[in-house]
């Protein structure tokens, strides 16, 4: 999503515009204080009052450490509510995700039900009622054991290992970097460099990998980049150096062989989970 197209989608139908921090397809952060400057323009051109939600499912735990400084929360006016992803580099257990207001009036209350049969008034917005809490209570745990010194420390870790992957992806003659690591969510992103060259696509280099153990997604990318198809590779807490070292000599052996062999293994390509 860019500034300068946001004129030819937003109306008075519009409810809020989503901005992503941390594009699941390629990593990169939307640009989310510039978005809110066309908003604003746009504002004081149609008299429309558009607010924004921040889609910060990855980037929500990411950027507080590593970019600081970069504006993309409550800090813009505009900004209503963001969601992160606590199970994600929250590294908190699977199934735990936040959604945050700006404050309390840009909840609906008629969103929230008032459930009084356990006792007293519990306000609730969640669609069912019983629910695990041990993710919740994990993280916060984290929350009270890292600290901001400790996120930063682990988010540091893994954004230097996806910018080593990258470099060392960099210097493959089989591929083009779209994006290494730096600036935004720690991982790389990457094409083939010559696709309608090569006898072999990143599926096949999924499946080649795969062998290996890695599961390496491709995918191609949304509306008006369809014909480039991409990998991405999440650096995440856990990913040493070692693996990084690994992982990279598993793709090259997988290139080696894809380049010497006559092999195509899949048109469409297969299908992995993502996470
Ligand atoms: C940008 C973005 N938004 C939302 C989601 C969904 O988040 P969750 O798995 O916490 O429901 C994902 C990934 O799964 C994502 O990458």
């Amino acid at each position: 999503m860019r500034p300068e197209q946001l004129k030819d989608y937003v109306d008075e139908n519009t409810i809020c515009v989503v901005p992503t921090l941390g594009v699941t397809f390629t990593g990169v952060y939307e640009p989310v204080s510039e978005i809110c400057k066309e908003l604003d323009k746009i504002q004081d051109q149609t008299g429309l009052d558009i607010p924004v939600h921040v889609d910060a499912a990855s980037g929500g735990f990411v950027a507080p450490f590593l970019h600081p400084e970069l504006l993309w929360d409550f800090r813009l006016d505009r900004v209503k509510s963001i969601n992160a992803s606590g199970h994600k580099f929250g590294l908190a257990p699977l199934g735990v995700g936040w959604v945050i207001w700006r404050d309390q009036k840009e909840l609906p209350s008629d969103l929230v039900f008032n459930v009084d049969y356990l006792g007293g008034n519990m306000p609730t917005f969640a669609l069912n009622f019983s629910r695990p809490g041990g993710q919740i209570v994990i993280q916060y745990y984290n929350f009270m054991r890292l600290g901001w010194v400790g996120y930063r420390g682990i988010q540091s870790a893994c954004a230097e290992n996806a910018q080593y992957l990258a470099e060392k992806l960099a210097g493959l003659p089989e591929l083009d970097i779209l994006y290494d690591g730096n600036g935004a969510l720690p991982c790389v992103c990457y094409r083939l460099k010559h696709p309608e060259k090569a006898h072999y696509s990143l599926y096949d280099l999924s499946e080649r990998v795969r062998m290996s153990g890695w599961q390496i997604a491709s995918y191609p990318l949304p509306a008006d980049m369809h014909d480039t198809v991409v990998q991405r590779i999440m650096v995440r807490h856990g990913v040493s150096h070692d693996a990084v070292d690994q992982l990279f000599l598993d793709i090259r052996k997988a290139l080696n062989y894809l380049d010497k062999n006559n092999i195509k293994w899949s048109e469409a390509g297969p299908s992995f989970s993502h996470g």
